[in-house]
């Protein structure tokens, strides 16, 4: 048995947090999508519309479970007793953010363990900012989230001229 997690904000899910789920849940028996808090970021989606979001995502993929933790990282690895932390690492600034966070996760326990998945290419440049961004003027965003949430996201974000 191998659990695996791949954390993040997920504000909102997108097409490249997809393919990291994906192939990572072909790397292990379960992998927890977990969202965590980031107390540098200030959401837009609530904790339950980007629980439902990732869910309605995954839905085809048994092994993967979608959860909420308010807390620490490393007690979340503690408490599922995951082997390993799996993040996508899309760029050179990505690779010195993701070690910085593993570095810091390993001081706090010595345990922790993480695997860093290269993005694929054509998601390289793919952010929730940069769908937020793009949904807010009305942008076409339907290569940036699965199928299943644009709508919704598009909903959401989209504020009409009149409005801004
Ligand atoms: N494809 C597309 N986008 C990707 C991506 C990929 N493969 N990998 C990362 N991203 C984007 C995300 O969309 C996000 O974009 P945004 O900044 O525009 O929102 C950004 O890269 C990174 O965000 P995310 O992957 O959601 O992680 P995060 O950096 O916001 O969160 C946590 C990191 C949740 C893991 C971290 O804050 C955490 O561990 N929190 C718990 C508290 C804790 O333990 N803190 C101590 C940490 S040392």
């Amino acid at each position: 048995m191998s659990v695996m997690i791949y954390p993040g904000t997920f504000d909102p899910f997108t097409n490249g947090h997809l393919d990291i789920a994906r192939r990572a849940s072909k790397l292990c028996t379960t992998l927890y999508l977990a969202i965590l808090p980031n107390v540098h970021k200030q959401t837009h989606f609530t904790i339950d519309e980007r629980i439902e979001m990732a869910k309605a995502c995954l839905a085809n993929l048994d092994n993967v479970v979608v959860e909420s933790f308010d807390g620490l990282l490393v007690d979340y690895v503690q408490k599922t007793g995951a082997v390993a932390v799996v993040r996508g690492l899309r760029s050179e600034s990505d690779f010195r953010y993701e070690l910085e966070i593993a570095t810091a996760n390993k001081l706090l326990y010595s345990e922790y363990e993480s695997i860093l998945l290269p993005s694929s290419i054509d998601l390289a440049f793919t952010s929730s900012t940069i769908v937020r961004e793009v949904a807010s003027y009305g942008g076409d965003i339907s290569r940036m989230v699965p199928a299943e949430i644009l709508d919704r996201v598009m909903e959401r974000l989209h504020v009409h001229r009149e409005e801004r």
